[in-house]
């Protein structure tokens, strides 16, 4: 059973997958969402605010507060994912202006405040680079007894890596940030660190007849229009690069998946693994390196996603479509 209203934090880089994610937690029934902090990532954070507040708007949620975070990786150059998300960062959807919140807060200030205000309550999702989550810690070593759990969208832990062979893409951008944030879990009283990574995304894929269905199931509804011209307009440009890759059209759902399971954990199975994060390599910079033979003779620090219940959870989200469409 999923926790009942969950208290959330979502921590984003707003690209197209990051956007499908929001839309998903608003129309959670069970989730609370505090606010939503960005991060430089996808696109720049900017970009990723601006689209934030849009995707907030479109999901009729516009007061759910968004707090800018860092503009770069602790460390490297930032280097963006536009190519696969387009320049907007949402692919080929065009939104209107979001307002702007006159007092937006810094994400590092509202994270740490919300977690002590909150104490032992709040799911922090991240769907990002770590770089938010690392300066927090930082500001704050005791976050992570503060927390109820962390969810990250990143890592390949058992296969290879989609921005370079070993790494994926959340953890190359400030592998940095992500070695912080998996060094500082798995200590006495954390809350527990889970890792969502391309094993069980990879296998979560979005399907063009999907999008058929959901526009069927609803027809007539008050916001179906603007929110399934959204869902075309940002997939389409993903579907085509992957059609052209590979002769057919699926959408990953790497932030969906992350923040679904941050809601329902039921729809992951997770293993007990020490986890550290490659920085000082070449060919291999960013790479999540799981322990699972025991080597290292470290305590673990992270449950890894290794199983998925893909298939239901692309039913939550068409369902969760469909609700927002007949608010
Ligand atoms: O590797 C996938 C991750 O990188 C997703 O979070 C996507 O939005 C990009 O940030
Ligand atoms: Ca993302």
């Amino acid at each position: 059973m999923p926790d009942a209203k969950t208290l959330l934090i979502l921590d984003v880089d707003t690209g197209i997958d990051d956007a499908l994610g929001l839309l998903y937690a608003c129309a959670a029934p069970q989730a609370t969402i505090l606010g939503v902090s960005t991060v430089a990532g996808n696109v720049d954070l900017t970009r990723a605010t601006r689209n934030t507040r849009a995707v907030l708007a479109l999901a009729g949620r516009p007061e759910i507060p968004v707090w800018p975070g860092c503009a770069r990786p602790i460390m490297r150059e930032p280097e963006d994912a536009s190519e696969i998300h387009g320049g907007s960062g949402l692919g080929n959807a065009i939104l209107p202006e979001p307002a702007v919140a006159a007092n937006a807060g810094n994400a590092i200030d509202e994270i740490v405040a919300a977690a002590k205000a909150h104490a032992g309550e709040i799911v922090l999702i991240a769907t990002g680079p770590l770089t938010n989550v690392a300066v927090a810690l930082m500001r704050e070593p005791e976050l992570p007894k503060l927390l109820k759990r962390l969810v990250l969208m990143g890592g390949a832990f058992k296969e290879g890596g989609n921005t370079t062979p070993a790494a994926e893409f959340n953890i190359w951008h400030d592998p940095e940030a992500a070695r912080i944030v998996f060094q500082s879990f798995g200590g006495e009283g954390s809350a527990p660190l889970v890792a969502v990574g391309l094993d069980v995304t990879r296998q979560t894929l979005l399907l063009p007849e999907h999008l058929r269905d959901l526009a069927r199931r609803c027809e007539g509804a008050a916001h179906a229009p603007a929110l399934l011209q959204f869902l075309q307009d940002s997939t389409r440009h993903y579907f085509e690069r992957v059609e052209k890759r590979e002769g057919r059209r699926y959408f990953v759902m790497h932030d969906p998946l992350a923040i679904a399971a941050a809601i329902d954990p039921t729809l992951i199975d997770t293993a007990a693994v020490a986890v550290d994060v490659e920085t000082t390599g070449t060919l291999a910079n960013g790479m999540t390196l799981a322990d699972w033979r025991g080597v290292w003779r470290r305590k673990p620090n992270a449950q890894v996603a290794v199983g998925v219940r893909a298939e239901r959870m692309i039913e939550d989200f068409i369902a969760a479509m469909e609700r927002l469409a007949r608010r």
